[in-house]
Protein backbone atom coordinates (compact mmCIF):
# COMPACT_ATOMS: atom_id res chain seq x y z
CA UNK A 1 0.00 0.00 0.00
CA UNK A 2 1.44 3.69 -0.30
CA UNK A 3 1.79 5.45 2.87
CA UNK A 4 2.78 9.25 3.67
CA UNK A 5 5.76 9.61 5.85
CA UNK A 6 8.55 11.84 6.77
CA UNK A 7 11.64 10.42 5.35
CA UNK A 8 15.19 11.32 6.70
CA UNK A 9 17.94 10.55 3.53
CA UNK A 10 20.93 11.64 5.41
CA UNK A 11 22.54 13.13 8.73
CA UNK A 12 21.09 16.92 9.79
CA UNK A 13 18.79 16.67 7.00
CA UNK A 14 15.08 18.09 6.72
CA UNK A 15 12.31 15.82 7.20
CA UNK A 16 10.68 15.26 3.42
CA UNK A 17 7.38 14.07 3.74
CA UNK A 18 6.83 11.65 1.07
CA UNK A 19 4.67 8.89 -0.66
CA UNK A 20 6.31 5.63 0.15
CA UNK A 21 5.21 1.72 -0.83
CA UNK A 22 4.75 -0.22 2.71
CA UNK A 23 4.85 -3.82 1.75
CA UNK A 24 1.86 -6.48 3.87
CA UNK A 25 2.38 -7.95 7.01
CA UNK A 26 5.19 -10.70 6.57
CA UNK A 27 4.86 -13.79 9.13
CA UNK A 28 4.83 -12.55 12.89
CA UNK A 29 4.37 -9.15 11.47
CA UNK A 30 1.29 -6.44 12.19
CA UNK A 31 0.00 -3.54 9.54
CA UNK A 32 -0.75 -0.23 12.25
CA UNK A 33 -2.85 2.63 11.43
CA UNK A 34 -0.99 5.38 12.94
CA UNK A 35 -2.77 7.52 15.48
CA UNK A 36 -0.05 9.49 16.65
CA UNK A 37 3.68 9.69 17.47
CA UNK A 38 5.80 10.82 19.87
CA UNK A 39 9.12 13.03 19.40
CA UNK A 40 12.12 11.79 21.96
CA UNK A 41 15.52 12.86 21.89
CA UNK A 42 16.55 8.92 20.73
CA UNK A 43 14.79 10.27 17.10
CA UNK A 44 17.07 13.21 17.11
CA UNK A 45 20.02 11.55 18.66
CA UNK A 46 19.88 9.42 15.02
CA UNK A 47 19.08 12.57 12.73
CA UNK A 48 22.24 14.27 14.37
CA UNK A 49 24.51 11.27 13.72
CA UNK A 50 24.93 10.80 17.76
CA UNK A 51 23.38 7.48 17.74
CA UNK A 52 23.47 6.06 14.34
CA UNK A 53 21.35 4.27 12.43
CA UNK A 54 21.24 3.28 8.98
CA UNK A 55 19.67 5.86 6.38
CA UNK A 56 17.49 6.65 4.46
CA UNK A 57 14.54 5.87 6.88
CA UNK A 58 11.90 6.59 8.65
CA UNK A 59 12.32 7.37 12.24
CA UNK A 60 10.08 7.48 14.81
CA UNK A 61 9.32 4.96 17.69
CA UNK A 62 6.94 6.16 20.42
CA UNK A 63 3.82 5.30 18.44
CA UNK A 64 -0.21 3.80 18.86
CA UNK A 65 -3.21 2.83 16.04
CA UNK A 66 -5.61 0.23 15.07
CA UNK A 67 -4.30 -3.17 13.86
CA UNK A 68 -5.17 -2.91 9.90
CA UNK A 69 -4.06 -6.58 9.44
CA UNK A 70 -2.17 -9.25 10.81
CA UNK A 71 0.44 -11.28 9.23
CA UNK A 72 0.74 -15.24 9.82
CA UNK A 73 1.24 -16.85 12.80
CA UNK A 74 -0.20 -13.91 14.89
CA UNK A 75 -3.02 -14.81 17.28
CA UNK A 76 -2.33 -11.84 20.48
CA UNK A 77 -4.38 -8.97 18.01
CA UNK A 78 -7.07 -8.23 14.95
CA UNK A 79 -7.69 -6.20 12.62
CA UNK A 80 -9.48 -3.19 14.69
CA UNK A 81 -7.84 -3.82 18.17
CA UNK A 82 -6.23 -0.70 19.35
CA UNK A 83 -2.15 -1.35 20.21
CA UNK A 84 0.65 0.70 21.88
CA UNK A 85 3.91 0.35 20.07
CA UNK A 86 6.88 -1.87 21.74
CA UNK A 87 10.15 -0.94 20.00
CA UNK A 88 11.75 -3.96 22.21
CA UNK A 89 9.91 -6.63 20.34
CA UNK A 90 10.99 -10.10 22.09
CA UNK A 91 10.96 -13.49 21.30
CA UNK A 92 9.55 -14.71 24.29
CA UNK A 93 12.36 -17.57 25.07
CA UNK A 94 16.04 -17.10 24.94
CA UNK A 95 17.98 -16.75 27.91
CA UNK A 96 17.16 -13.05 28.79
CA UNK A 97 13.31 -13.56 27.99
CA UNK A 98 13.10 -16.65 29.76
CA UNK A 99 15.01 -14.86 32.96
CA UNK A 100 11.98 -12.07 32.89
CA UNK A 101 14.07 -9.40 31.54
CA UNK A 102 12.72 -9.23 27.93
CA UNK A 103 14.50 -5.63 26.82
CA UNK A 104 17.72 -7.68 26.78
CA UNK A 105 16.41 -10.21 23.67
CA UNK A 106 19.12 -11.67 22.25
CA UNK A 107 16.74 -12.03 19.18
CA UNK A 108 15.69 -8.46 19.20
CA UNK A 109 17.99 -5.92 21.25
CA UNK A 110 21.07 -6.36 18.72
CA UNK A 111 19.13 -5.56 15.79
CA UNK A 112 17.98 -2.45 17.32
CA UNK A 113 19.21 0.12 15.25
CA UNK A 114 19.72 -2.59 12.45
CA UNK A 115 17.35 -0.42 10.29
CA UNK A 116 15.46 -3.83 9.15
CA UNK A 117 12.46 -5.65 10.76
CA UNK A 118 13.46 -9.02 13.05
CA UNK A 119 13.87 -11.14 9.31
CA UNK A 120 16.73 -8.62 8.37
CA UNK A 121 14.51 -7.74 5.52
CA UNK A 122 12.39 -4.42 5.15
CA UNK A 123 9.13 -3.01 4.07
CA UNK A 124 9.50 0.24 3.57
CA UNK A 125 10.46 1.58 0.00
CA UNK A 126 11.04 4.73 -2.01
CA UNK A 127 10.78 5.03 -5.81
CA UNK A 128 12.28 1.13 -5.99
CA UNK A 129 14.54 2.15 -3.36
CA UNK A 130 14.73 0.15 0.41
CA UNK A 131 14.43 2.39 3.15
CA UNK A 132 15.19 1.84 6.37
CA UNK A 133 13.36 0.48 9.67
CA UNK A 134 14.05 2.67 13.16
CA UNK A 135 13.69 0.89 16.34
CA UNK A 136 11.27 -1.74 14.67
CA UNK A 137 8.54 1.25 14.65
CA UNK A 138 8.88 3.81 11.86
CA UNK A 139 6.27 5.65 13.57
CA UNK A 140 6.86 9.17 11.82
CA UNK A 141 4.00 7.38 9.23
CA UNK A 142 0.34 7.19 8.46
CA UNK A 143 1.00 3.87 9.02
CA UNK A 144 3.45 0.96 10.22
CA UNK A 145 4.65 -2.55 9.74
CA UNK A 146 5.87 -4.07 12.83
CA UNK A 147 7.16 -7.29 14.87
CA UNK A 148 3.75 -9.01 16.41
CA UNK A 149 5.33 -8.73 19.66
CA UNK A 150 5.84 -4.80 19.21
CA UNK A 151 2.04 -4.60 19.19
CA UNK A 152 1.08 -4.45 22.69
CA UNK A 153 -3.39 -4.07 22.89
CA UNK A 154 -5.00 -1.86 25.11
CA UNK A 155 -8.02 -0.95 26.23
CA UNK A 156 -10.07 1.04 23.79
CA UNK A 157 -11.12 3.89 26.04
CA UNK A 158 -7.40 5.08 26.70
CA UNK A 159 -6.86 7.76 24.00
CA UNK A 160 -4.28 6.70 21.31
CA UNK A 161 -2.09 9.91 21.25
CA UNK A 162 -1.32 9.11 25.28
CA UNK A 163 -0.68 5.55 24.67
CA UNK A 164 1.67 6.27 22.20
CA UNK A 165 3.96 8.37 24.75
CA UNK A 166 3.86 5.36 27.34
CA UNK A 167 5.48 3.73 24.07
CA UNK A 168 8.74 5.48 24.99
CA UNK A 169 9.26 7.75 27.49
CA UNK A 170 6.72 7.28 30.18
CA UNK A 171 7.74 3.26 30.17
CA UNK A 172 11.35 4.53 29.74
CA UNK A 173 10.88 7.16 32.71
CA UNK A 174 8.70 5.37 34.66
CA UNK A 175 10.63 1.93 34.75
CA UNK A 176 13.80 3.50 35.42
CA UNK A 177 12.33 4.61 39.08
CA UNK A 178 9.92 1.72 39.58
CA UNK A 179 11.86 -1.30 37.87
CA UNK A 180 15.66 -0.47 38.02
CA UNK A 181 16.04 1.39 40.88
CA UNK A 182 12.85 0.24 42.87
CA UNK A 183 12.11 3.23 44.46
CA UNK A 184 11.18 2.76 48.23
CA UNK A 185 8.82 5.18 50.02
CA UNK A 186 9.94 8.15 51.93
CA UNK A 187 13.20 7.95 49.72
CA UNK A 188 14.82 10.89 48.04
CA UNK A 189 15.42 10.37 44.07
CA UNK A 190 17.26 13.23 42.04
CA UNK A 191 16.09 13.20 38.61
CA UNK A 192 18.77 15.06 35.63
CA UNK A 193 16.46 16.60 32.57
CA UNK A 194 13.26 17.13 32.60
CA UNK A 195 12.05 16.24 28.96
CA UNK A 196 9.40 13.38 28.58
CA UNK A 197 11.68 10.45 30.00
CA UNK A 198 12.81 12.75 32.78
CA UNK A 199 8.99 13.85 33.61
CA UNK A 200 8.42 10.38 33.50
CA UNK A 201 10.72 9.27 35.77
CA UNK A 202 9.44 11.90 38.31
CA UNK A 203 6.14 10.29 37.86
CA UNK A 204 7.25 7.06 38.68
CA UNK A 205 9.22 8.15 41.63
CA UNK A 206 6.52 9.93 43.40
CA UNK A 207 3.60 7.49 43.01
CA UNK A 208 6.15 5.05 44.58
CA UNK A 209 6.49 7.19 47.39
CA UNK A 210 9.90 9.11 47.11
CA UNK A 211 9.74 12.00 49.57
CA UNK A 212 12.09 14.07 48.10
CA UNK A 213 11.88 14.73 44.20
CA UNK A 214 14.86 16.79 43.27
CA UNK A 215 15.07 17.62 39.74
CA UNK A 216 17.79 19.41 37.46
CA UNK A 217 17.53 21.07 34.41
CA UNK A 218 18.75 24.13 32.84
CA UNK A 219 16.30 25.45 31.54
CA UNK A 220 13.59 27.12 34.36
CA UNK A 221 10.62 26.36 32.46
CA UNK A 222 11.18 22.91 32.40
CA UNK A 223 12.23 22.94 36.13
CA UNK A 224 8.35 24.47 36.75
CA UNK A 225 6.79 21.93 35.31
CA UNK A 226 8.58 19.08 36.86
CA UNK A 227 7.12 20.86 40.14
CA UNK A 228 3.88 19.86 38.65
CA UNK A 229 4.59 16.02 38.38
CA UNK A 230 5.70 15.92 41.99
CA UNK A 231 9.63 17.78 41.67
CA UNK A 232 9.84 18.98 45.42
CA UNK A 233 12.92 21.16 44.79
CA UNK A 234 14.63 21.88 41.47
CA UNK A 235 18.14 22.79 40.53
CA UNK A 236 20.04 24.42 37.97
CA UNK A 237 23.31 23.06 36.51
CA UNK A 238 26.71 23.73 37.79
CA UNK A 239 30.05 23.52 40.03
CA UNK A 240 28.35 22.93 43.11
CA UNK A 241 25.49 21.11 42.32
CA UNK A 242 26.48 18.40 44.54
CA UNK A 243 26.91 20.35 47.33
CA UNK A 244 23.55 21.93 46.62
CA UNK A 245 21.91 18.02 46.65
CA UNK A 246 23.93 17.69 49.98
CA UNK A 247 22.51 20.51 51.63
CA UNK A 248 18.73 19.10 50.63
CA UNK A 249 19.31 16.03 51.67
CA UNK A 250 20.81 16.48 55.50
CA UNK A 251 24.24 16.02 54.33
CA UNK A 252 23.55 12.27 53.06
CA UNK A 253 23.14 12.56 49.18
CA UNK A 254 19.87 11.08 47.09
CA UNK A 255 19.38 7.55 47.35
CA UNK A 256 18.54 7.31 43.84
CA UNK A 257 19.88 9.31 40.98
CA UNK A 258 18.58 9.04 37.56
CA UNK A 259 20.93 11.02 34.56
CA UNK A 260 18.12 11.45 31.75
CA UNK A 261 19.83 13.09 29.90
CA UNK A 262 23.29 11.45 28.54
CA UNK A 263 25.05 14.42 28.73
CA UNK A 264 28.68 14.39 29.55
CA UNK A 265 29.52 14.34 33.29
CA UNK A 266 25.91 13.82 34.65
CA UNK A 267 27.56 10.37 35.85
CA UNK A 268 30.40 11.80 38.01
CA UNK A 269 27.53 14.70 39.57
CA UNK A 270 25.05 12.02 40.20
CA UNK A 271 27.69 9.75 41.93
CA UNK A 272 28.66 12.15 44.01
CA UNK A 273 25.11 13.69 44.97
CA UNK A 274 23.94 9.72 46.19
CA UNK A 275 24.22 8.25 49.80
CA UNK A 276 26.52 5.28 49.78
CA UNK A 277 24.82 2.17 48.57
CA UNK A 278 22.49 4.66 46.50
CA UNK A 279 22.03 3.53 42.70
CA UNK A 280 23.03 5.74 39.88
CA UNK A 281 20.46 5.13 36.92
CA UNK A 282 22.40 5.66 33.36
CA UNK A 283 19.19 6.46 30.96
CA UNK A 284 20.43 9.25 29.02
CA UNK A 285 22.37 8.06 25.63
CA UNK A 286 25.36 9.37 25.08
CA UNK A 287 27.30 9.26 22.48
CA UNK A 288 29.19 6.30 20.83
CA UNK A 289 32.80 7.60 22.15
CA UNK A 290 31.51 8.42 25.71
CA UNK A 291 33.64 6.75 28.00
CA UNK A 292 32.54 8.41 31.63
CA UNK A 293 34.79 7.37 34.52
CA UNK A 294 34.16 7.29 38.46
CA UNK A 295 36.64 7.21 41.04
CA UNK A 296 37.39 3.50 41.71
CA UNK A 297 38.25 3.19 45.25
CA UNK A 298 34.96 5.30 46.31
CA UNK A 299 32.89 2.88 43.87
CA UNK A 300 34.36 0.34 45.68
CA UNK A 301 34.07 1.46 49.65
CA UNK A 302 30.77 3.08 49.24
CA UNK A 303 28.74 0.24 47.22
CA UNK A 304 27.01 2.64 45.07
CA UNK A 305 25.05 0.61 42.31
CA UNK A 306 25.66 1.85 38.62
CA UNK A 307 23.04 0.69 36.37
CA UNK A 308 22.61 1.07 32.65
CA UNK A 309 18.95 1.05 31.93
CA UNK A 310 17.39 0.04 28.66
CA UNK A 311 13.62 0.74 28.18
CA UNK A 312 12.29 0.98 31.51
CA UNK A 313 13.96 -2.60 32.07
CA UNK A 314 10.52 -3.49 31.29
CA UNK A 315 8.05 -6.03 30.57
CA UNK A 316 6.28 -4.15 27.42
CA UNK A 317 3.63 -6.37 27.24
CA UNK A 318 2.58 -6.62 31.18
CA UNK A 319 4.08 -2.67 31.97
CA UNK A 320 2.11 -0.84 29.53
CA UNK A 321 -1.63 -1.81 30.01
CA UNK A 322 -0.51 -1.52 33.66
CA UNK A 323 0.76 2.43 33.10
CA UNK A 324 -2.54 2.56 31.52
CA UNK A 325 -4.32 1.72 34.05
CA UNK A 326 -2.70 4.07 36.47
CA UNK A 327 -2.96 6.92 34.20
CA UNK A 328 -7.24 6.17 34.45
CA UNK A 329 -7.12 6.05 37.90
CA UNK A 330 -5.80 9.19 37.87
CA UNK A 331 -2.39 8.20 39.32
CA UNK A 332 -0.07 9.08 36.54
CA UNK A 333 -0.38 12.85 35.09
CA UNK A 334 0.41 11.32 31.43
CA UNK A 335 -2.05 14.08 29.68
CA UNK A 336 0.29 16.29 31.03
CA UNK A 337 3.26 15.71 28.90
CA UNK A 338 1.78 16.70 25.82
CA UNK A 339 2.84 20.09 25.29
CA UNK A 340 2.03 20.81 21.09
CA UNK A 341 0.88 18.84 18.51
CA UNK A 342 1.84 18.72 15.13
CA UNK A 343 0.54 16.95 11.82
CA UNK A 344 3.56 15.38 10.53
CA UNK A 345 4.43 17.42 7.57
CA UNK A 346 5.07 19.73 10.90
CA UNK A 347 7.73 17.37 12.05
CA UNK A 348 10.48 19.66 11.57
CA UNK A 349 8.71 22.52 13.74
CA UNK A 350 8.74 19.32 16.20
CA UNK A 351 12.23 18.53 16.03
CA UNK A 352 13.50 22.58 16.01
CA UNK A 353 11.07 22.98 19.49
CA UNK A 354 12.63 19.79 21.40
CA UNK A 355 16.32 21.66 21.03
CA UNK A 356 14.94 25.02 21.85
CA UNK A 357 13.63 23.44 25.16
CA UNK A 358 10.12 24.47 24.38
CA UNK A 359 8.87 20.92 25.00
CA UNK A 360 7.51 17.92 28.18
CA UNK A 361 6.68 16.05 24.77
CA UNK A 362 6.24 16.73 21.00
CA UNK A 363 3.06 14.67 19.50
CA UNK A 364 2.54 14.46 16.14
CA UNK A 365 -1.00 13.41 15.04
CA UNK A 366 -1.53 11.48 11.98
CA UNK A 367 -5.31 10.89 12.87
CA UNK A 368 -6.96 13.04 14.91
CA UNK A 369 -10.26 11.23 14.97
CA UNK A 370 -8.63 8.40 16.88
CA UNK A 371 -5.72 10.04 18.51
CA UNK A 372 -7.60 11.44 21.72
N1 LIG B 1 17.60 4.20 27.88
C1 LIG B 1 16.52 4.19 27.12
O1 LIG B 1 15.89 3.17 26.91
C2 LIG B 1 16.05 5.50 26.54
C3 LIG B 1 14.76 5.59 25.99
C4 LIG B 1 14.31 6.83 25.54
C5 LIG B 1 15.14 7.93 25.57
N2 LIG B 1 16.40 7.78 26.08
C6 LIG B 1 17.31 8.91 26.19
O2 LIG B 1 16.90 9.69 27.31
C7 LIG B 1 17.36 11.04 27.14
C8 LIG B 1 16.22 12.01 27.38
O3 LIG B 1 15.23 11.88 26.38
P1 LIG B 1 14.01 12.94 26.29
O4 LIG B 1 13.22 12.55 25.10
O5 LIG B 1 13.37 13.07 27.62
O6 LIG B 1 14.85 14.28 25.97
P2 LIG B 1 14.40 15.81 25.99
O7 LIG B 1 15.26 16.52 25.01
O8 LIG B 1 12.93 15.93 25.89
O9 LIG B 1 14.80 16.25 27.46
C9 LIG B 1 16.13 16.39 27.88
C10 LIG B 1 16.14 17.41 29.04
O10 LIG B 1 17.47 17.47 29.56
C11 LIG B 1 17.73 18.81 29.89
N3 LIG B 1 19.19 18.97 30.01
C12 LIG B 1 20.10 19.25 29.05
N4 LIG B 1 21.33 19.28 29.58
C13 LIG B 1 21.21 19.03 30.90
C14 LIG B 1 22.13 18.93 31.99
N5 LIG B 1 23.44 19.10 31.81
N6 LIG B 1 21.64 18.65 33.22
C15 LIG B 1 20.32 18.48 33.42
N7 LIG B 1 19.40 18.55 32.42
C16 LIG B 1 19.85 18.82 31.19
C17 LIG B 1 17.07 19.60 28.79
O11 LIG B 1 16.83 20.95 29.15
C18 LIG B 1 15.77 18.82 28.61
O12 LIG B 1 14.74 19.31 29.45
C19 LIG B 1 17.95 11.08 25.72
O13 LIG B 1 19.35 10.87 25.80
C20 LIG B 1 17.32 9.89 25.04
O14 LIG B 1 18.08 9.41 23.94
C21 LIG B 1 16.86 6.61 26.57
ZN1 LIG C 1 12.42 7.22 22.79
ZN1 LIG D 1 14.20 -13.26 23.65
Amino acid sequence: MQIEAALLTHTDAPFRIVPLDLDDPGPNEVLVRLAASGVCASDAHTRSGHTPSPLPAVLGHEGAGVVVATGANVEHVQPGDHVALSWMPNCGHCRHCAAGRPVLCTAAAPALLAGTMLDGTVRLHHQGQDVNHYSFLSTFATHTVVPAASAVKIPEDVPLGLAALVGCAVLTGYGAAVNRARVQPGQSVLVFGAGGVGLSAVMGAALAGAAQVIVVDPVPDKCAVAVEFGATATLAPGDDLVDRVLALTDGDGADVAIDAVGAPGILDTAFRATVPGGTVVCVGVPGPDARPSLPGPDLVRSERVVTGCLYGSSRPSVDIPRILELYRRGALPIDRLVSKTYRLDQVNEAFEDMAAGRLSRGVIVHDEAIAW
